[in-house]
Formats: C-alpha cells, structure tokens, sequence
C-alpha cells in the first residue's frame, strides 16, 4: 500500500516541496505506527526508493555513515552512572555517534528509585541538550510520571541506544545490541523496583522479544528479576491521544505493584 501511494506522488516531475514534505510526513507516521506494533520489517517497492534516492532534500537523506562498528564484545565493568556517561559520550562503537551533537546516558534517581522509564533513543531536541525525553513525548512522560505522584527527579530515565538515529529513524538491531551493554550495566547499577518500558523497542532491547506492544503492553514481564511494565511509547501517545487510557490503566498497575495510590486528580 505504501509503495502504491507514495510512488504516485513521486513520480510527478515538478514536486511541490509542501506536498513531499506532507507526503513524508505521512509516511514517517505509517512507519512510526507499525514500528510500535512491533512490526520489524517492510517490503518497499525498488521503484518508491529510486524515487526518494532522486529528490534533492538533503535533510532528509540519512548522512552517510562510515562503518565505525565494533566487532568485539564490551569488556568495560562499569562501577558508576559516571563512569558510563564519560565511556558514551567518547563511543564509537556504531554510526550513530557520527551524527550526535551529545550523547544522552540517561538521568534522575540513581539510588534504587521506584522507578525507571526506558525509551528507545534521543531525538533532535535530546541530541541537543544530551538530555533524555526533553521534547514533546518528554513533556508527555513528565505529566505521566507527576500523574503517577511522582516527580521527574525521583525516577531514572534511559533509552536503549545513547546517541540519535538519523532523521529519529528506528535504531537497528545492530546498533541496539552495541550499545545494550551500557544499558543494561545502568540497571544494574541503579537496581530499580519497576521498569516501565516505552515502546517496541525498549520492549525487544530488554527482553528480545519481537510482540507488538499492543499484545504485551499491561502484562508483567521480568528483566533480571526486576518486574517489568511493557507500555506506550509517549510519541505514540502524541500521535494517538485515545491510547492515554490504556497507558493509565499499565501506570496504575505499576503504583499498585509499588503499594502506592495516584494523588487526587487536581
Ligand atoms: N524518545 C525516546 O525514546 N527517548 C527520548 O529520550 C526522547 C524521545
């Protein structure tokens, strides 16, 4: 379906920017819905990426990157948050660090906090203060986390890969699993009671599975003996606001597992 109608809008010979920018968006939002049900693969039409390979939108061409890909496995034993900050902010073990501006390990409540949210990876605004969910969907995480009666500081928050993926792209299999290391040493380290999982792919890093969340979401799961709460990506809140109430219903589950109750609605 995809290639059908975005092919057709390509091939006109004098594309209007406006109209390929919408067109893109569309498709961004298409791609951004399946990859929250888990979806890991997409056939696409030869003719769909000629298309996109001849229009000049430099911005929206990935950069090119250079094979910077580690080959050996991660030997560093990390004893502080620290200590991993400074070894991301320096890595180069995948592509994506040729297109950070910061990398983002993660911040907030070190000391065994309730909780901890994981995401998938820094977008624009948190490649630019090195700071995660610091944009839109972090807005949205910040009322979800208040919701809860909690204040953003009393919880720690990561993602599954460091640095930002070229045009907020979905980080690759490969690059999750160089970079996994650093966050599952964090974990290690902050011991959370819960982990509440943003998105398919907080969900695949921490328990490999490939279920859309859709399936999993409101259902205890276990990384490490640590219970886990698969739920909603904020992003995909943003762009489907009718899922809030299920997200509510996953939060609720968390506080109870916590012996804790939301506040009063204000
Ligand atoms: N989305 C994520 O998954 N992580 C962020 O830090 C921001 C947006």
């Amino acid at each position: 379906m995809i290639c059908a109608f975005f092919w057709s809008a390509c091939r006109t010979d004098k594309m209007a920017e406006t109209t390929f920018h919408s067109l893109v968006e569309n498709l961004e939002k298409y791609l951004e819905y399946q990859r929250d049900e888990g979806v890991q693969r997409l056939d696409v039409d030869r003719a769909v990426l000629a298309a996109l390979a001849k229009e000049p939108e430099p911005e929206l061409r990935a950069a090119p990157e250079a094979p910077v890909m580690a080959t050996v496995p991660m030997t560093e034993n990390f004893k502080t948050l620290e200590e991993i900050a400074t070894h991301v902010s320096a890595c180069r073990r995948c592509p994506l660090c040729q297109g950070r501006t910061h990398s983002v390990p993660g911040e907030g409540n070190a000391d065994s906090p309730d909780l901890m949210f994981i995401g998938e990876g820094p977008g624009a605004d948190e490649d630019a203060q090195g700071r995660p969910f610091v944009g839109k969907a972090g807005q949205l995480l910040t009322k979800m986390i208040e919701a809860m009666g909690y204040a953003r500081a009393d919880v720690f928050i990561a993602n599954v890969v460091k640095c930002r993926p070229p045009n907020n792209r979905t980080p690759l299999p490969e690059e999750m699993d160089l970079c996994l290391p650093y966050l599952r040493q964090q974990i290690g380290l902050i011991k959370p009671k819960v982990i509440v999982g943003l998105g398919a792919t907080a969900i695949k890093g921490l328990l490999g599975k490939t279920v859309g969340v859709t399936r999993l979401r409101g259902t205890w799961q276990e990384y490490e003996g640590i219970k886990l709460m698969p739920t909603f990506h904020p992003s995909y809140l943003l762009r489907d606001p009718s899922k809030k109430k299920e997200v509510w219903q996953d939060l609720l589950l968390v506080l109870k597992e916590l012996g804790k109750e939301p506040p009063p609605r204000k």
